[in-house]
C-alpha cells in the first residue's frame, strides 16, 4: 500500500492502482472519455487532467493512466486543472459539436462557446470502440487509419468485416455516438438547457436504450 494525498485529502491505495481509481473510490469525481472500467487504459481524451505536485513544481497528468506513489500529491479540481480541462473540452467539442455528453460537460464547466473552429467528426478519437471489439469481443476488427486531422477508426479496407458479431458494443459503448443534441447547432453558443431535465416520454426514434424527448424535443438522459 502507498499513501498520497488527493484534494488535501490522505488515503491509501494498492500500488499499481491509478490515481483515477483511487480518487474514484474516495468519491471524487473526474471526468473521463477514453477511459473505460474494464478496458485497458488509453490515455488519449485528457480530459482527467490532474495536478501533481511535487516540491515547488507542478505538473498536469493523465489520471487515468497515472500510478499512485508514495507521498503523492494530488489535486484533482485546481485553477490549473480546470483551466486545462476547459480548453480539453472545448478541443472535443469542435470534433463533436453536437454530442450531448459533451455539451452537457461544458455547460457544467460554464463553458458556453467554442473558440476552435468547427470540424463535425462524429468522433473523438477515445479508442473506446476499437478496445472493446478487442478486448471484449475477442474480434478486433476496428482500429484507427489516418493521422493528424484524417485519424479516423476504421475497418480494414472500410469494408464490413466477416468476423464481425454484430454484437452493436462499438456503438454502445462511443461516450458521443449515441447522444446527439437535437436543439440545433451549437457552433455560436452551448446552452446547456436540457441537462437537468427528467425524463417525460419514450424516444420515439430509438428504443436501443432508455433516451427520452424533454420539451422542444430536447432528449433527456
Ligand atoms: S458490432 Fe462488430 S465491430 Fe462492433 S464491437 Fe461488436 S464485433 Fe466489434
Ligand atoms: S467512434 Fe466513439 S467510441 Fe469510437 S473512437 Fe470515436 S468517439 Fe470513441
Ligand atoms: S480518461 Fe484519462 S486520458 Fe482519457
Amino acid at each position: 500500500m502507498v499513501e498520497l494525498t488527493i484534494d488535501g485529502i490522505k488515503t491509501h491505495a494498492s500500488e499499481g492502482s491509478t490515481v483515477l481509481e483511487t480518487a474514484m473510490e474516495m468519491g471524487i469525481t473526474i471526468p473521463t472519455f477514453c477511459y473505460y472500467p474494464g478496458l485497458s487504459c488509453y490515455g488519449e481524451c485528457r480530459v482527467c487532467l490532474v495536478e501533481v505536485v511535487k516540491g515547488d513544481r507542478s505538473s498536469l497528468e493523465a489520471s487515468c493512466t497515472l500510478p499512485v506513489e508514495q507521498g503523492q500529491v494530488i489535486f484533482t479540481n485546481s485553477e490549473k486543472v480546470m483551466r486545462a480541462r476547459k480548453v480539453i473540452v472545448e478541443l472535443l467539442l469542435s470534433s463533436c459539436p453536437n454530442s450531448k455528453t459533451l455539451q452537457d460537460m461544458a455547460a457544467n464547466m460554464g463553458i458556453n462557446k467554442v473558440r476552435f473552429k468547427i470540424k463535425d467528426r462524429g468522433c473523438i478519437l477515445c479508442g473506446r470502440c476499437v478496445r472493446y471489439c478487442k478486448e471484449q469481443m475477442g474480434v478486433g476488427v476496428l482500429g484507427f487509419v489516418g493521422r493528424g486531422t484524417s485519424r479516423r477508426v476504421a475497418t480494414a479496407f472500410d469494408l464490413a468485416p466477416e468476423e464481425c458479431r454484430n454484437c452493436g458494443g462499438c456503438e454502445w459503448i462511443c461516450p458521443v455516438c449515441e447522444r446527439a443534441c437535437t436543439a440545433g447547432s451549437l457552433i455560436d453558443g452551448i446552452c446547456g438547457a436540457c441537462q437537468n431535465l427528467v425524463p417525460v416520454e419514450t424516444c420515439p426514434v430509438c428504443t436501443r436504450c432508455s433516451e427520452s424527448v424533454g420539451p422542444q424535443g430536447h432528449r433527456v438522459y
